[in-house]
């Protein structure tokens, strides 16, 4: 394991530290004692069991309680050990100490997903993929909960439970591919506009990766990069694949969920086992803070992307993943990544879908976890001491010593102290922030007006497409929406598809049997993207 030992690992142990070796000895019971657990204890050579058994007893019960909750979406996934290398000494940029020093190296746990399956679905289904990156920093942890597409389906996370509903397998029969769960996801999909740009780039090849090794990864939402001296900058965070940008075509992924429906993590064990682990070069694009609106679009509004013409990518380090986890569920499945899990020098922004996101991966966590102490799982461990004044509840495991759980006190000389009194470490929150979000200044559920364009980045996304890329997307449509048997989902699909392009939208009614609509040039405007041209009129004809 690449995890070293903190500088006081007296209360915090590296990962191995907490390994089992189960492949030796002698069974015991739960408490030490050596046992048999092949035969029951019976009243008799014939008889019943009996209740004293408490051989069976913990074995049984063990096992009955062996599930735990699956993650509530990203159930599906597959994950590595690896470590980030930085390139440099990026304080101009940050604080975080991760990026401080060149070639100061950083052990990572990296967690790919799709969304929608449950936790034995197949991995080739088309979805949007997570991509989740925990840093074990020397400033605690940090993760990039990102996905493998750069933007999202809503604006604000209060729809997250609406998203999900739709596309999750129809509630009466648990059936993925059922009619009516193609209605619910395309209903929504087109009532709800804002998707249409995650859409295209599902329904492009990110939504049928290749492999994991062979996508990218995006941070999505703006973050903030905050220096030592409390100014701050927007960024984006980006993962750029070493193995090349590749996706299957929808008959592969099809034949492949068939043969063998562990395809994408297999492929990624595989791959580390034989010394070939995948690499990515993590990169962000930086834009002063008082260029928020300055491109024609929102930078909170997580349904765009910055086109890197306007901010280049600038590499900060590359990651390469080197080591297979030792056992799935403590490692790949009790992983808890948050996007609250921010280090010093990286800060939040107002995006109303990330603001809701730091509230429901802790909330989500505490229910798939059983309480409050799953940051003491091994996996979870930061290689840095934990002191503070949280204690008890359900699975605690670490044996607290100060008697004075409390702040302030005066009984144990103040400690543990405040940072910002001691180390100067206390911020996290760029002093410079405000609170005003704007309007007149008071509470509103509105949702800003500079989120209101859905359309024109999803055509400039199908406009950098090749040609044969862009047949994909449209066979995927097609395909998709072959299944809808709502004639109202039918036609406001055509309606959003129209937004974006006459031409999708005349190619897509053929397959439907349906009349195609007139151009709507309403939304055929170029004015939103600063500096990029969004048409090009050579859409193939096909
Ligand atoms: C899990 C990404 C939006 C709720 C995940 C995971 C990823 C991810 C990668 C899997 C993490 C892992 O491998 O363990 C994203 C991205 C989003 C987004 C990129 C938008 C930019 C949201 C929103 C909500 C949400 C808006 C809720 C309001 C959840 C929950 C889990 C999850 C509940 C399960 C977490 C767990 O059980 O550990 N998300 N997500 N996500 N996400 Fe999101």
């Amino acid at each position: 394991k690449a995890r070293a030992e903190g500088d006081d690992a007296g209360s915090v142990q590296p990962l191995t530290d907490a390994e089992v070796d189960d492949s030796k000895g002698y069974l015991t019971s739960d408490v030490g004692g050596p046992i048999e657990d092949q035969n029951s204890l019976k009243a008799g050579i014939r008889g019943s069991t009996l209740l004293e058994d408490f051989i069976f007893r913990q074995k049984i019960q063990h096992f009955d309680h062996e599930r735990v909750p699956e993650r509530a979406v990203h159930a599906r996934g597959a994950g590595a050990h690896g470590t980030f290398t930085s390139y440099g000494d990026f304080s101009n940029l940050t604080a975080a100490s991760f990026l401080n020093a060149k070639g100061k190296e950083t052990p990572v746990f990296v967690r790919f997903s799709t969304v929608a399956g449950s936790r034995g679905s197949a991995d080739t289904a088309r979805d949007v993929h997570g991509f989740a990156t925990r840093f074990y920093t020397d400033e605690g942890n940090f993760d990039i909960v990102g996905n493998n597409i750069p933007v999202f389906f809503i604006q604000d996370a209060i729809r997250f439970p609406d998203l999900i509903h739709s596309v999750k397998p129809n509630p009466s029969n648990e059936i993925p591919q059922s009619a009516t769960a193609h209605d619910s996801a395309w209903d929504f999909f087109s009532s709800q506009p804002s998707t249409m740009h995650t859409l295209f780039w599902a329904m492009a090849g990110s939504g049928i990766p290749r492999s994991y090794r062979h996508m990218d990864g995006f941070g999505v939402h703006t973050f903030r990069f905050v220096k030592e001296d409390g100014t701050s900058q927007l960024i984006k965070w980006h993962f750029k694949t070493k193995q090349g940008k590749a996706s299957l075509v929808w008959e592969e992924a099809q034949a492949l969920a068939g043969k063998n429906a562990d395809f994408h993590r297999q492929d990624l064990f595989d791959a580390i086992e034989s010394g070939n682990g995948p690499s990515w070069e993590l990169s962000v694009q930086v834009v002063d803070e008082d260029k928020a609106l300055a491109f024609g679009f929102d930078l909170l509004d997580p349904t765009k992307f910055i086109p890197e013409e306007l901010a280049p990518l600038q590499p900060l380090g590359i990651m390469t993943l080197n080591a297979n986890p030792t056992n799935y569920f403590a490692e790949t499945e009790q992983i808890s990544f948050q996007p609250g899990h921010i280090v010093r020098g990286i800060d939040f922004t107002e995006d109303p879908l990330l603001q809701g996101r730091v509230f429901s991966y802790l909330d989500t966590q505490l229910n798939r976890h059983g309480g409050p102490n799953f940051e003491q799982l091994p996996i979870n461990r930061p290689l840095i001491p934990i002191h503070n004044n949280n204690r008890d509840g359900a699975a605690q495991n670490l044996i607290h010593k100060n008697n004075y759980a409390y702040t302030p006190n005066t009984l144990n000389g103040g400690f543990p102290a405040q940072a910002n009194q001691t180390v100067g470490r206390g911020f996290f929150t760029a002093p410079g922030r405000t609170a005003n979000g704007g309007g007149n200044g008071g509470l509103t559920r509105e949702l800003s007006d500079t989120f209101d364009d859905h359309w024109s980045q999803a055509r400039l996304f199908y406009n950098s497409l090749t040609p044969v890329e862009q047949q994909f997307l449209i066979n995927a449509i097609r395909f998709e929406t072959s299944h809808l048997t709502s004639a109202t989902v039918k036609q406001n699909v055509l309606t959003q598809l129209n937004r974006i392009s006459n031409d999708i939208a005349k190619r897509v009614a053929v397959t439907l049997g349906m009349d195609a609509p007139a151009p709507d040039p309403t939304y055929y405007n170029d004015n939103v993207t600063a500096g990029i041209s969004i048409f090009n009129n050579t859409l193939p004809t096909i």
